[in-house]
């Protein structure tokens, strides 16, 4: 088989990107280690920024989006028993963030591409990649224990951070940078109505939760837990107090429960490998980088690579300019260190560090009392929460 660019990976990143290349007539195959169900189910992000929103609207898939996505105009930080909400809107000009989920987003992804009939093959095993370097790059992989071999031109590295494609790139080519953080985030899906109607943040001295939503009868929400926690250790009954117990006394009263659709731990981490392109392979979403979930950065960082790389590719089979591809790596850089930065500094603020003691608690305090009482400190998470320019 031969394409113009293969990809690697049906999350986001990889079917975003075959859907922008398809709308201007390039052709491109994907290759997903795991099943268009399985992938479905993965329940991970929910907020996306407006320029997620418009890239969607490039791919011709926003329809959905637009009928079903929630606008919001602002989040609620909870401290000290306490909320105080952050407007967005009224701090960034009438920027806002759409609550729709990663999970709905795939789905309309997935919807579009066999529409249009471009060739995705799921459970493609065992797929290993060859000649980036040079000038004509092959992806080997096993279809139901058959070998195939994919020619191609691009090879695009879009299978997320345990992926492939940046494990195929010789070590001292790469440099990477990482934090672990000694904690994970419970998170229970319930088909309840949201506590709220605005996302809260909560730091409480028993650790930081989240609450958040998919629509307004479906509630997502998540507890600060060891890094090591089962989900399974946790019963429904026991999620909810836990909850309860870290809101304000009103959202406390206010919170309705009911069985989970989907209980799982996610462990938190900050990562950059640098450079992000090697010859003729490009890595974009969580295979080049990942961000702890707390600043709802991950999905449309993954979002903003795919721009860039779409349009870089668009250019090059357009009028042969590799410019574009040439300034892939450090564009998509300039981005990505920003909103680690965000993502790293709201994790700091908000989260139960079993290192920092009362003293960093206080700290965390103070920077909390300071960011809802000065208009500048306000405006400078605002202008991040929304998304940076690109
Ligand atoms: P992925 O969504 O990981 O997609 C990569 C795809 O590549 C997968 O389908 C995978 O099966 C496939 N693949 C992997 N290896 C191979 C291979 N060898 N061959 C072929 N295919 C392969 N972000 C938030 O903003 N908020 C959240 O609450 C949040 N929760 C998360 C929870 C979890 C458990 C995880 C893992 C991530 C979470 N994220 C969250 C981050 C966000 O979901 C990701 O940033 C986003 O999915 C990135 O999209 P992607 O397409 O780059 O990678
Ligand atoms: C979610 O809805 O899953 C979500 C929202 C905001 C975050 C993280 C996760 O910061």
């Amino acid at each position: 088989m031969r394409t113009q660019v293969a990809i690697i990976g049906a999350g986001p990143a990889g079917l975003l990107l075959g859907q922008l290349l398809h709308n201007q007539g390039i052709e491109a195959v994907i290759l997903e280690r795991r099943s268009a169900d399985y992938v479905l189910g993965r329940i991970r992000a929910g907020v996306l920024e407006s320029g997620t929103v418009e890239l969607l609207a490039r791919a011709g898939c926003d329809d959905r989006l637009r009928q079903e996505g929630l606008p919001h105009g602002g989040i609620n930080l909870c401290f000290g028993g306490r909320r105080h909400r952050i407007d967005l809107a009224a701090l960034t000009g009438g920027k806002h963030v759409t609550v729709y989920g990663q999970t709905e987003m795939t789905r309309d992804l997935m919807e579009a591409r066999s529409a249009c009939g471009a060739k995705t093959v799921y459970e493609a095993a065992g797929v290993h990649l060859e000649g980036f370097q040079g000038t004509r790059p092959v992806v080997h992989y096993l279809k139901d224990g058959i070998a195939q071999t994919l020619e191609c031109e691009f090879i695009a590295g879009c299978d997320g951070y345990y992926g492939v494609s940046r494990q195929s790139v010789p070590e001292r080519a790469i440099e990477t940078f990482e934090r672990i953080y000694p904690f994970g985030w419970l998170g229970l899906l319930a088909d309840v109505p949201p506590v709220n109607d605005e996302l809260i943040y909560v730091n409480h001295a028993k650790g930081f939760a989240l609450c958040s939503m998919r629509s307004n009868t479906r509630s997502r929400y998540y507890l600060q837990c060891p890094a090591e926690e089962k989900a399974e250790t946790w019963s429904d009954d026991q999620f909810w107090d836990e909850l309860r117990g870290r809101l304000d006394p009103e959202a406390a009263e206010r919170l309705t429960t009911g069985p989970s659709l989907e209980k799982s731990v996610a462990r938190l981490r900050s990562f950059v490998a640098e450079p992000l392109r090697f010859g003729r392979l490009f890595l974009a979403g969580d295979a080049a980088h990942i961000v702890p979930p707390t600043g709802a950065k991950g999905l449309n960082l993954a979002a903003s690579d795919i721009r860039y790389l779409s349009e870089a590719l668009i250019e090059y089979f357009s009028g042969g300019s590799t410019a574009g591809l040439d300034a892939y790596s450090s564009r998509a850089l300039a981005r990505i260190w920003k909103a680690e930065r965000f993502s790293w500094w709201m994790t700091s603020m908000l989260h139960r560090f079993p290192e920092v003691g009362p003293f960093g608690h206080r700290i965390q305090l103070a920077e909390l009392e300071y960011l809802v009482s000065s208009e500048a400190a306000s405006a400078s998470l605002a202008e991040n929460y929304v998304g940076l320019p690109y």
